[in-house]
């Protein structure tokens, strides 16, 4: 009996022992097996750099010689001829370079804006800077898959009746958008802030948004502007970014040049570089002109940053309906609300404070325009605005003879009317 009772006991020692090594060992196996992929991702990702810089935040700028960058990876741009300028500019009204000093007060010119690492050197010509991937980057995503990609549809769909697909996606908005008519582009100068985010998986994001096809699983999308994305980059800084998807972010497209579509062609702007000085409360006011729009002659979508800075473009294939023209634009902000327990986030947009605030307090878009068909810039004729929760972050529009349509956006989040 007692040896009996001896041996069982030993025998399910026997089997937890068991137990515990093939635990420790799987745990062991997953985890290098994911150190694998995600240094076979970073090899990917991290081009040859013909020489690196080194950014006061901490970011690593690779200058990447041109033909070596990520667009290159994809199988239909093999054989592209890179494109180094655009066929033409669009051309119209509040042109930066042609205003008086007196419609420049009050907010300074985009060219002064710069990037942070630019402290520590420049690229050389027929390169182009990239930021490079760490391996934390890569692990903060919730895969390797998922890495650079947005995690939900990001699209404010106005008047959309469905409260389902706001609450479900968690995502907050307040833009001005025009649709009902064929867009071939759309530009705006945006206020650039440092908002605050509540959680390390939350964003705050202020852009430009040039839509093609219905809010159905082929959304395209190009969008550019400012973020701030703890789980993107590791930190609070304000990052220029651009994002495209042609698919509604399921299975195309990225941040910047975290896969291969756009194509850069210039070695002073890095996409997901810090962007720098940010504006202050009541305070000196910083800001950024985008302009994006369609090559009359090839099709493609390209970017600009300032009035002179053409940064590159979106190859037109990589697209179904933005490879004949958009049909809706969109600006403004937006931030994910990721709050358990149906609290709201303390997760800021834009400033931070309510657009009633006005200039010196809350952000601003202004000169918002939108490209014709004859490659015009135009003043957006219908704008429309939207918000999921006016008591969170609200929007209201504007025009003037400086500013031409403009709005303020944004506010705190959290707040007595918006628990
Ligand atoms: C970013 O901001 C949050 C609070 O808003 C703070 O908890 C966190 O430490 C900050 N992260 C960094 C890297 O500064």
């Amino acid at each position: 009996m007692g040896y009996c009772c001896c041996s069982t006991m030993a025998l399910v020692f026997c089997i937890w022992g068991m137990f515990l090594i093939s635990v420790s060992s799987a745990s062991r196996v997953g985890a290098s097996r994911q150190k694998l992929e995600v240094n076979k991702h970073l090899n990917r990702l991290n081009k040859h750099a013909v020489k690196t810089i080194q950014s006061p935040d901490g970011d690593i700028i690779d200058c990447v010689h041109i033909s070596n960058q990520p667009a290159f990876d994809h199988p239909f741009l093999k054989d592209h001829k890179i494109q180094m300028r655009p066929n033409f500019h669009p051309e119209g009204l509040f042109d930066e370079s042609k205003l008086s000093e007196k419609q420049k007060e009050g907010s300074n010119a985009a060219n002064s804006i710069t990037q942070l690492w630019h402290a520590n050197g420049k690229c050389p010509e027929d390169t182009i800077p990239i930021r490079r991937t760490k391996e934390d980057d890569v692990l903060r995503a919730s895969s390797v898959k998922r890495y650079g990609r947005k995690k939900h549809r990001s699209i404010a769909k106005p008047r959309s009746a469905d409260p389902d697909i706001i609450s479900q996606s968690g995502h907050q908005h307040a833009i001005a958008y025009v649709e009902g008519d064929k867009y071939y582009g759309a530009k705006a100068t945006i206020n650039v802030w440092e908002p605050k985010i509540q959680q390390l998986n939350e964003f705050s994001l202020s852009q430009i948004w040039v839509l093609g096809g219905s809010f159905g699983q082929d959304l395209n999308s190009i969008e550019a502007g400012w973020q701030v994305s703890p789980d993107l980059y590791g930190d609070n800084n304000t990052r220029l970014f651009t994002y495209w998807t042609s698919d509604a972010y399921q299975a195309t497209g990225c941040y910047n040049l975290l896969c291969s579509g756009f194509i850069q062609v210039n070695n002073n702007i890095a996409m997901g570089a810090s962007i720098s000085p940010i504006s202050e409360y009541q305070n000196s006011q910083y800001d950024i002109s985008i302009t994006i729009w369609k090559d009359p002659k090839e099709g493609h979508w390209w970017m600009r940053f300032g009035n002179e800075l053409v940064l590159g473009y979106w190859p037109s294939f990589l697209f179904s309906y933005l490879a004949d023209s958009a049909s809706m634009i969109e600006w403004g902000g937006e931030v994910v609300n990721s709050e358990p327990n149906g609290e709201h986030t303390s997760t800021q947009m834009g400033s931070g404070q309510f657009p009633e605030q006005g200039f010196g307090k809350a952000s601003y878009f202004r000169n918002i325009q939108v490209v014709d068909s004859s490659n015009n810039l135009k003043s957006p004729k219908g704008l429309g605005t939207f918000t999921e929760q006016s008591n969170c972050y609200d929007v209201e529009t504007g025009s003037n003879d400086n500013w031409g349509h403009y709005f303020y956006y944004g506010g705190p989040g959290k707040n007595p009317n918006c628990p």
